[in-house]
């Protein structure tokens, strides 16, 4: 199949209509489109079409257990999927939608079990990204679209990594340039008694107990290392998610003590022959030897790190590196949801300098 990559960074807005138009045609014929939200980029397809979605789980090569989310560009949408808002999910989606923000719910039976993958629930989320919602609304669909990477590797940030995972597999991809927020989006349970985040993101624990009072993060999922006697309430999450090809070491404690530790083992792999890289920061990064160390942001700006994160995960892959050693960032704002996605990464090997 040929894939058309559409850079819609910089065509005319004759192009963009023509574009635009061509992949709602796709969309409502039941096929695939790779598109750019604020998290990560989505591969869309017609969520109420089950045939459309199946291929989906086709072209990622993705467990059919693992369910879709639904994407809207109108909160009118919610009650075609949802059977029921409780007062709560109403204040948290008009809070934070458009937005990095998926919300579960109960689902309506119209849903096809293929989305769902089974489940009563039903994941909604209303992206802000301009592109994605232009995409949505002129397809007349809900999209389901999960991110549009291969099953288990990093989540695409930009059309690139798409074009290296689904080329030859999808039809289309729109690319409306690297995203905003790098990492997938906060996915709240909202069919309990209280909000229970399922996967932390850029919209915090906080952000959210602010505004129910109480929430907490599924405790399958809160720890530093897997929880052994718990499943975690998302599916996709109990997945291994992305592990590079080579073993990627997270070291964490004092910023100096972890630079040390970092270039002691660095220089212990070296003298055994292996290839290694090292994932430092803008302010770290002319600490460690050259060419094999690479920034993944800033410690002053935490969501530099968010946005960087898969692209030098990519890149470290690339790179042949046989040990990767990481910094850290438990402490830092987005703690959470950057460390759920590094002790993956690092299938949960952490080095703690603390003593
Ligand atoms: O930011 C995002 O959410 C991106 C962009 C494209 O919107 N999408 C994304 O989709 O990350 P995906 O498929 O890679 O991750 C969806 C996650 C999976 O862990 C899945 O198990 C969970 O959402 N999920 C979907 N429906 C669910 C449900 N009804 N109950 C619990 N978890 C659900
Ligand atoms: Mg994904």
């Amino acid at each position: 199949m040929y894939t058309e990559l559409i850079d819609l960074t910089t065509i005319s807005e004759e192009e963009r209509e023509q574009a635009m138009d061509r992949a709602g045609e796709i969309i409502r014929a039941g096929g695939l489109v790779a598109f750019p939200t604020e998290t990560v980029y989505g591969l869309g397809a017609d969520g109420m079409n089950p045939d459309a979605s199946a291929r989906i789980y086709e072209a990622k090569g993705r467990p059919s257990d693992n369910p879709l989310i639904m994407h809207i560009v109108d909160t009118a949408q919610v009650e075609e999927i949802a059977a029921e808002v409780s007062p709560d999910a109403g204040k948290i989606m008009d809070a934070f939608w458009p937005g990095p923000l998926t919300v579960i719910l109960p689902r309506k039976r119209t849903v096809p079990s293929t989305t769902t993958g089974g489940l009563d629930t039903v994941a909604i989320r209303m992206p802000s990204h301009p592109d994605a919602r232009d995409f949505i609304r002129r397809s007349g669909r809900i999209i389901a679209a999960p991110s549009a990477n291969i099953s288990g590797r990093p989540s695409p940030t930009r059309a690139g990594h798409v074009y290296e995972d689904m080329k030859g597999r999808i039809p289309m991809i729109l690319d409306g340039g690297p995203v905003g927020i790098g990492i997938e989006s906060t996915i709240v349970d909202m069919t309990g008694d209280h909000p229970t985040i399922l996967r932390p993101g850029y919209i915090s624990l906080e952000e959210i107990t602010d505004l129910a009072g109480e929430a907490e993060i599924d405790p399958a999922i809160a720890g530093r290392t897997p929880a052994k006697d718990l499943v975690a309430k998302a599916p996709g999450m109990k997945y291994r998610h992305y592990a590079p090809k080579g073993q990627m070491i997270l070291v964490e404690g004092e910023t100096s003590q972890v630079v040390r530790k970092i270039n002691e083992l660095t220089a212990l792999r070296q003298a055994e022959g292996f290839t290694v890289g090292i994932i430092g920061t803008e302010e770290t990064l002319s600490l460690y030897p050259e060419g094999i160390a690479k920034s993944v942001g800033s410690r002053e700006q935490p969501q530099t790190i968010a946005a960087n994160l898969y692209r030098v995960l990519r890149e470290m892959d690339a790179s042949g590196a046989d040990y990767i050693y990481a910094e850290s960032f438990f402490d830092e704002k987005l703690g959470d949801a950057i460390m759920n996605r590094m002790l993956k990464a690092a299938g949960y090997r952490v080095i703690s300098c603390r003593r």
